[in-house]
């Protein structure tokens, strides 16, 4: 037997300085419906997501909430397991910066990116923005109200002087230069990758990569003064999950490199500059690919704690429920770009995509068989043009759809997916089985076996963006555990003639407007 291909892929790591918000849930949940769609597609999978522990940011929050900082991240960091639960996230492993595992890993990084020569002892005399926990340079400093100096995302700095060892990023602007042209899917989408690009061409300067001042990280190697810079720790956790230094075990050499990192358009320069610059110095290899998504907005403002209109998951699943989240997410805009929730735009997609297009379709189709075919799988009888034109859509969308998964194009996918939906309609429309009920019984359970047919073929598709409905789908036509990952697509897996088929519930029901 040929061994699977692998696929890993990561989240953000992210900071526990605050409960997670929409943004959070976004990232880990495109990353989740990629996952399944690899796993279901036959790959070995290991899909990595966790905490970014350490840091002035979440010391300072810590200190804030009067708790001992191990405790106040203990906390956090649980709060975001607890989304993924909520979320049916469908993590193989959950990472803290905090463990042991993680501290070797990085310390190990350190030595070898030191051994190659690339770190240097001197001293930091710059700007720093701690809610960014990034260095800012001169130039992108602007004056804010009150005097308040601010970095280039709006976060204010504040002057930093103390021993600091330096990381020689500025010589490594040509080979990262050369990787990026070797490598062109190694950003995404295309604007982000010119925007990285011209950065790099802008030339790079020496990074700063351990702090003095304070004391919550992981110890530098062989100088006890030295704590690690957040951002070096922090991309580390992707090769740690790997089971770096252990470069022979199994699980580094068979997914390092990763194959993706998905994050926010934020983060995109420490993924795409730093860590590649840190693993190559390392003589590690570099991931495959990092994409950049757009942020969200709520009802078309800014989501900032400081307006106090930030987006608790939590409440949305509450409201809306988990699948009808998902859906929206991950249909409302094309990935990559930016999107706004609103109420009004949720509403929308739960009615007229989910309750009125798929929902009713299978509710439709599935009544009928329960009436007018004992709740028995029909018989397919023999097909005609129209029945052939329906099947081979939805045959065909297993092959549509993978394109749009390598390309990160979750919007797409759903597009694609309703197009057959939208197909399928018209046919029940067209065929009028409930009108061949007497005149032509056969005709009509042929039309409801292609019907249910494509209605097998898109929830088992749509497994990976909804995992619990389309779940539920194929518990009503009767699709065993075993029969729903894609291998069992197209004709050679079709439904049997005869199968009992349980009474059907409506699976996407309206939202009945409370607002
Ligand atoms: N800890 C770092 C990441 C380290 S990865 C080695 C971090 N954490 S974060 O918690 O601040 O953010 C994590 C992710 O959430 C980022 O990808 C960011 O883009 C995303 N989002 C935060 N707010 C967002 C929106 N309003 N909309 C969409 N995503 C947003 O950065």
């Amino acid at each position: 037997m040929t061994r699977p291909s692998t696929y890993y892929l990561t989240t953000p790591i992210y900071y526990v300085n605050d409960s997670p918000h929409i943004g959070h849930a976004y990232t880990t949940l495109a990353c989740d419906a990629l996952a399944r769609f690899m796993r279901l597609d036959g790959h070995n999978v290991m899909f990595l997501t966790g905490t970014d522990e350490h840091g002035q940011k979440v010391e300072k929050s810590a200190l804030a909430a009067g708790l001992a900082t191990k405790d106040f991240v203990d906390q956090v960091s649980q709060r975001f397991r607890d989304l993924g639960r909520v979320m049916n996230y469908s993590n193989d492993d959950f990472i803290r910066t905090t463990e042991p595992r993680h501290f070797r890993s990085c310390q190990e990084l350190w030595r070898r990116i030191a051994a190659g020569g690339h770190i240097y002892l001197g001293k930091y005399a710059g700007w720093y923005s701690v809610r960014d926990e990034a260095y800012c340079a001169e130039s992108e400093v602007v004056d804010g109200a009150d005097g308040q100096k601010l970095g280039p995302g709006g976060a204010p700095v504040e002057w930093v002087e103390e021993p600091s060892y330096f990381f020689r990023l500025s010589a490594w602007q040509d080979r990262l230069l050369e990787f990026y042209e070797a490598n062109p899917d190694s950003i995404a989408p295309e604007g982000r990758r010119n925007e990285v690009i011209s950065f790099v061409k802008g030339g790079l300067r020496d990074l700063s990569v351990s702090r003095t001042s304070f004391k919550w990280g992981v110890p530098v190697p062989d100088d006890k003064d030295h704590i690690m810079y957040v951002w070096l720790d922090a991309l580390t956790n992707y090769i740690t999950a790997a089971g770096f230094p252990d470069t022979e075990s199994e699980t580094y050499r068979t997914f390092w490199p990763a194959d993706l990192h998905m994050v926010g358009k934020d983060i995109l320069r420490f993924h795409t500059v730093y860590w590649p610059a840190f693993l190559m110095a390392a003589g590690v290899a570099p991931p495959k690919r990092v994409f950049a998504h757009g942020w969200w907005t709520n009802e078309g403002e800014k989501i900032s704690k400081s307006v106090g209109n930030v987006i608790d998951p939590l409440q949305i699943v509450a409201r809306y429920g988990l699948d009808q989240v998902r859906y929206f997410l991950l249909r409302e805009v094309p990935f990559g770009n930016d999107g706004d929730f609103s109420h009004r735009a949720v509403v929308g997609r739960i009615n007229n995509d989910l309750a009125n297009d798929f929902g009713n379709l299978a509710q439709r189709v599935l009544s009928m068989i329960n009436k007018n075919c004992a709740a028995q799988v029909p018989d397919p009888g023999d097909p005609s043009e129209a029945d052939r034109a329906l099947l081979a859509a939805a045959h065909a969308l297993l092959g549509r759809l993978r394109a749009e998964f390598a390309a990160q194009a979750f919007h797409k996918v759903l597009v694609i997916m309703w197009e057959v939906v939208g197909q399928a309609n018209r046919y029940v429309d067209e065929q009028a089985p409930w009108a061949l009920r007497k005149s032509d019984p056969a005709r009509m359970a042929t039309v409801l076996h292609v019907l249910a047919e494509t209605i097998r073929h898109l929830a088992i598709l749509a497994q990976p963006v909804m995992p619990e409905a389309a779940g539920r789908m194929l518990d009503q036509l009767g699709v065993e555990q075993g029969a729903r990952g894609f291998a069992a697509l197209g004709p050679a897996h079709a439904l049997v003639p005869g199968t009992a088929l349980p009474r059907p519930e409506p699976i996407f029901p309206r939202y009945l407007d409370d607002s």
